[in-house]
């Protein structure tokens, strides 16, 4: 039911001119961005935060999505909100008062994710599902870019699938984030996934075009 949606992860990009980097991808056909917080704590690697989101509306109309690998996800929702942050999302180990969390990201006017770990099961969404935008079915360790698909991935994204049919929720969209390659984006579309992930696959050529167009052939969609 969902379009496909490619949102390139700029955790591959070059920081030092990250702006620039954002106008490439929004001009090479992207549909939304994929902001990689980390803290040191929850994942033992450090990125950024609002003060280096918030520019970014400067270089790009797209919607922008923080993916937060944050130990205390709820002190972030508010300047995240500020920094204009149109999807949150967080992760179910985080918190655990995901219900609390999930209200307060809706109250500031933001989209909600909520991301699993590889160890994570499914089952932590159950009294959620509803009232959630998207699922990040987490395809790697979160941590770093540039690591491989975790095979195990393809039968929980079909789980998923039944589970959303189970509860009644077709709406909420199944988000895939990690290792994503033409090699593999074919196979996650084809059992559920309708919003693709890449850091990689997009910064690492010479074009952010050719790449972004590449994945979306070998999707097949
Ligand atoms: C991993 C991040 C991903 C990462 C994906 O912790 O959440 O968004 O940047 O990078 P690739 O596509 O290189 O695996
Ligand atoms: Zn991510």
């Amino acid at each position: 039911p969902h379009f496909l949606s490619i949102a390139p992860s700029v955790l591959s990009a070059d920081f030092s001119r990250l702006g620039e980097e954002v106008r490439d991808v929004t001009e090479g056909g992207a549909d939304l961005l994929h902001l990689d917080v980390m803290d040191g704590h929850f994942v033992p690697n450090l990125t950024f935060g609002p003060p280096v989101i918030a520019p970014l509306r400067k270089w790009s109309n797209l919607p922008m999505e923080a993916h937060l690998m944050v130990s205390n996800p709820s002190s972030l929702v508010e300047p995240m909100a500020k920094a204009g942050v149109n999807r949150l999302i967080v992760h179910a180990e985080t918190d655990p008062h995901l219900h609390r969390l999930i209200e307060s990201i809706r109250g500031k006017g933001m989209s909600v994710g909520i991301a699993l770990n590889p160890s994570t099961p499914l089952m932590v969404l159950e009294e959620v599902l509803g009232l959630i935008d998207l699922v990040l079915i987490m395809t790697v360790n979160p941590g770093f870019g540039g690591q491989s698909f975790i095979e195990g991935s393809i039968s929980k994204i079909r789980r998923l699938m039944s589970m959303k049919e189970r509860l009644g929720c077709a709406n909420v969209r199944i988000e895939v984030d990690g290792g994503i390659s033409t090699k593999n984006v074919g196979q996650v579309v084809s059992v559920g996934a309708d919003t693709i992930v890449a850091g990689t696959a997009i910064f690492s050529g010479a074009s952010r075009r050719e790449a972004i167009s590449a994945l979306r052939s070998a999707a097949g969609v």
